[in-house]
């Protein structure tokens, strides 16, 4: 079984004071933690302050996107070798968001992942379907769709420390999360996919992450949950008592 992570991506906040001090709080409610990684992921604008504050703690860093090309004229770009620079490990691609508003799909998913890869960051990997596509029962199809969309260009060795995330479109920031067993249901297509791109041991091996209104009240059932190996939250990632209760989750 892979090492849980209790990931909090904090998506358009924080300030850089206000990152230091949410990122302060969770290096103290995480230390002496065991079995469990923790990574937060602030705006780019708080990328170095917050580095700052988790050096010599065990919470990593991940930015919340990239751009693939290394450098050159792409104004308003962030590239990988400059988001590892920041001291991230990690770089999240994909997230439904940067779908929805920003023109994200797989193909561009494949190239900013691949890139990731390349500057020596994990790629954490989000696919997740919209309430219409559930109900019309695309769910499955599409899901597998976006995990070999996102990782046709992701060479045999990154398959190691590849980590994704199901985030359901209609789950996220709504308050409706998915019950244990729909999360379950597309986590355990999710693995088979991945058996079906990587040796088996490898596949098994990867993280996949629940996202969508994972709360304190509710994260205890859903990291139950075989394949659930990690949540990656939003809304209740910017409250350090309702993060830290998260990372603490009951087996
Ligand atoms: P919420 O936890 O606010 O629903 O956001 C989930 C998410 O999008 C994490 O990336």
């Amino acid at each position: 079984m892979p090492t849980p992570l209790l990931a909090g991506n904090w998506k358009l906040h924080c300030l850089r004071q206000e990152a230091r001090d949410l990122a302060s709080a969770i290096v103290d409610g995480s230390k002496g933690l065991e079995g469990r990684d923790v990574l937060v992921a602030p705006p780019y604008t708080a990328l170095v302050d917050t580095a700052e504050v988790l050096s010599g703690s065990s919470v990593a860093l991940s930015s919340q996107d990239l751009y693939w090309e290394p450098k050159g004229a792409f104004t308003g770009q962030v590239s990988a070798a400059m988001i590892k620079d920041t001291g991230c490990s990690h770089a999240i691609i994909g997230h439904s968001e940067r779908r929805q508003h920003f023109g994200e799909t797989d193909y561009t998913v494949a190239k900013k992942v691949a890139a990731a890869d390349e500057a020596g960051l994990i790629p954490i990997v989000c696919v997740g379907e919209t309430l219409e596509q559930r109900e019309e029962g695309a769910t499955m199809a599409l899901v597998e769709k976006q995990v070999r969309g996102g990782l046709f260009e992701l060479p045999a060795e990154a398959f190691k420390t590849l980590i994704v995330a199901y985030e359901p479109v209609w789950a996220i920031g709504t308050g409706k999360t998915a019950t244990p067993e729909q999360a379950e249901e597309v986590h355990q297509h999710i693995r088979s996919v991945l058996r079906s791109l990587t040796e088996d041991a490898i596949a098994d091996d990867i993280r996949i992450l629940y996202g969508g209104s994972v709360k304190p009240d509710n994260v205890d059932e859903l990291m139950a949950c075989p394949n659930v190996n990690g949540a990656l939250v939003g809304g209740a990632s910017l409250k350090a008592d309702d993060f830290l209760r998260i990372v603490h989750y009951q087996e």
